[in-house]
């Protein structure tokens, strides 16, 4: 462990440790796949919410769908606490019945007959009212959060690229489970043991009350010093749970990043010092686990016996007034039961703060993801296009003319990426895009489907301009085939369908065919059912990019984009795809980005990017008469820089 210098210390800390529970925006959530063990009071020891009362009201829409459970629910709070508390009421003529001087044994067996079966049978009503309130509490609880869940999941899938590109997977998800687990928790149990308990105090007082209000006067007199202590203990556990949470978080994340990681690690052979590291982060979380759970267990116990002080004050009040005056032997025993009992409810009250406190930070996260401004909608008077190889859809039929006009644009404000652009695509034209790494050539795709909006300029479809274009029907007619490829878990036929999902079996075959991704399908185990797993982990890199490129050959959208789509396949095999892609590429209009010149060369125009602009344009031979950048990196003068 003295491997690791104080230095790499403090940044463990710091870069994995305070990336979790965050109430406090991006970057700072981990994902579900971890989840350390709860500290006693079911909590996750989180930082107070922000706006609580604008969170509780928004909490409360979702479970105001079921009001009449919920009003039921509360009922049978109410009776089970009501039940509870008339149940130990009962001991009190029971007992009474047993010293009475003036009765008979038959009469006392009679009567304690009798008093045993009305206490049984409330109790009995007492369970069925928890059973019910437990059962009906946690349908409702769990309508409220699918609601939520499918919200966020739907908002998800709504938010802008743009969202994506600013905030870690794991923050995102980490919505998805850590924070919808602990409002979860609170639907679930919370919200009842807060209304039970609230009853059976006020009920338990009012019960000390009528027993014997000297009594009860005594009693309260002891409730402040239950609560100093209670909040003392719980403050300091508190903070401790906060450091607990934090420090776990340090070792769940470095844990993430290792696993995903393995491979780098064991490249550069760093296992060691990632031992070291992990020893560090568990040491450390150790020692503040340590102390929560010491703070957090100890408060059981300590208020379980200040409670027996002021079981045994009672007691002895109690005894006294029983000798003094005329209060009975029955009143003294429920009494001291009562003292012991109210203490239950402070406590547990006190307790449940930490739970609402996290489960109110994770319910504000979850809903400043929903509040998050969604893709712009599109306009009243947006229209629908679509491809003429689909007659049955409607909308305007393209021809497939694109135009980019003095097109900029920058990722982020102030920083432009693309200059003053000007493309001009025939229908059933080739373009290519050929530039060195960060030139902006994915960038222009970005903006063709309207990943990104842009700032100045505009891009035209046939004419129309793409923000009068709805932008799910935009997006349907442009086939992409993405630089980075993703393949979803499913079958290789489920993937390559995934490109139009009314394509039959043979289109699929014939799409991968055109790919020549068919080859090495059939050679897999199980053919066009092979399960692809992790992102297509079983099968090698340029046979994922045969296959995403299968998924847009079977596509019927008038539009292509291919943005290094034969990056990883051997030349050979790319010379086969081209042959296939020719036949693909008949009337669309074509967009390539590729780094090997040898790919563009039958473009119908060559686009040069340098910088985010446009340096030269023109055929294939006309780029190398000019005898400019396109000329040198031909010839191999120059490499790409
Ligand atoms: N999501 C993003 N947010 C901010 N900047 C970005 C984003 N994506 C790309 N950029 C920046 O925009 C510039 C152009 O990136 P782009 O991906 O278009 O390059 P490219 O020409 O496709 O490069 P390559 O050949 O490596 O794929 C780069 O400087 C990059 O850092
Ligand atoms: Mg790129």
């Amino acid at each position: 462990m003295s491997r690791i210098s104080q230095e790499r210390k403090e940044s463990l800390l710091r870069r994995y440790g305070n990336r979790i529970n965050g109430a406090n925006g991006p970057g700072e959530g981990r994902p579900g796949g971890f989840r350390g063990p709860r500290g006693p009071r079911g909590g996750m020891g989180v930082g107070k919410p922000k706006n609580m009362s604008s969170t509780i009201n928004r909490l409360l829409t979702y479970i105001g769908r079921d009001k009449f459970k919920i009003l039921f629910v509360f009922i049978c709070v109410l009776g089970s606490s009501v039940t509870n508390l008339g149940g130990s009421y009962i001991l009190r003529p029971i007992i009474n019945n047993l010293v009475a001087a003036d009765r008979t044994v038959e009469e006392k067996i009679n009567n304690l007959a009798i008093g045993i079966l009305i206490m049984i049978s409330i109790y009995i009503v007492g369970v069925i009212c928890s059973y019910l309130q437990q059962r009906i509490m946690i349908g409702v609880s769990q309508n409220a959060l699918i609601k939520i869940r499918e919200d966020l999941f739907r908002k998800v899938q709504k938010l802008p690229l743009k969202y994506h590109d600013t905030h870690t997977h794991g923050d995102i998800m980490s919505r998805f489970t850590n924070d919808l687990d602990s409002v979860g928790e609170m639907l679930n149990h919370t919200m009842t043991q807060i209304f039970s308990g609230i009853l059976t105090l006020i009920g338990t007082v009012i019960l000390m009350f009528i027993t014997n209000w000297i009594l009860a006067v005594v009693m309260i007199v002891t409730i402040p010093l239950l609560v100093q202590v209670g909040g003392m203990i719980g403050k300091l556990s508190r903070s401790y749970f906060v450091e607990q949470q934090q420090a776990l978080g340090a070792v769940n994340g470095y844990i993430e990043e290792t696993v995903t990681a393995q491979k780098v690690i064991k490249v550069f052979c760093h296992e060691e010092t990632t031992m070291d590291e992990f020893e560090f982060l568990s040491d450390d979380l150790r020692s503040k686990q340590m102390k929560a759970q010491f703070f957090g267990g100890i408060m059981g116990p300590v208020m379980g016996n200040l409670s027996q002080i002021s079981y045994a004050l009672s007691a002895t009040v109690g005894g006294i007034l029983c000798l003094t005056s005329n209060f009975d032997i029955g009143g003294l025993t429920i009494f001291t039961n009562y003292s012991r009992q109210f203490s239950r409810p402070v406590n547990e009250l006190s307790q449940q703060m930490n739970t609402i406190y996290a489960a109110l930070a994770g319910a504000e996260r979850v809903f400043d993801v929903m509040d998050e401004r969604p893709e712009k909608a599109d306009t009243s008077e947006a229209i629908e296009i679509c491809s003429e190889a689909e007659p049955v859809r409607r909308g305007h039929k393209v021809k497939g003319e694109v135009i980019l006009k003095n097109v900029t644009f920058g990722y982020i404000p102030g920083k432009t990426v693309l200059k003053n652009i000007n493309v001009e695509a025939k229908p059933g034209q080739k373009i290519a895009f050929v530039g060195s790494t960060g030139a902006g050539k994915t960038t222009i795709t970005n903006l063709i489907n309207r990943f990104y909006e842009i700032e100045e300029g505009e891009i035209l479809i046939d004419g129309i301009n793409i923000k009068n274009i709805r932008r799910d029907s935009l997006r349907r007619n442009i086939a992409m085939v993405l630089q980075d490829t993703h393949l979803f878990s499913g079958t290789v036929r489920e993937n390559i369908r995934y490109g139009r999902l009314d394509a039959t079996d043979e289109e699929v075959v014939a799409a991968a065919k055109i790919a020549c991704a068919h080859t090495f399908i059939e050679r897999l185990p199980e053919g066009y059912d092979t399960i692809l797993e992790g992102d297509g982990a079983n099968l090698s890199q340029g046979e994922r990019q045969l296959l995403n490129i299968a998924r847009a050959a079977i596509s019927k959208a008038p539009i292509l984009i291919l943005d290094e789509a034969t990056s990883s396949v051997d030349t050979r095999t790319e010379k086969y795809i081209e042959r296939g892609m020719d036949q693909l590429m008949k009337n669309r209009t074509t967009f390539v980005i590729a780094h090997r010149l040898s790919t563009v060369r039958n473009a119908d125009q060559i686009i040069v990017l340098e910088h985010g602009e446009i340096i030269e344009q023109g055929t294939h031979e006309e780029l190398l008469e000019q005898g400019g950048r396109y000329y040198q990196l031909y010839i191999g003068a120059v490499e790409l820089e």
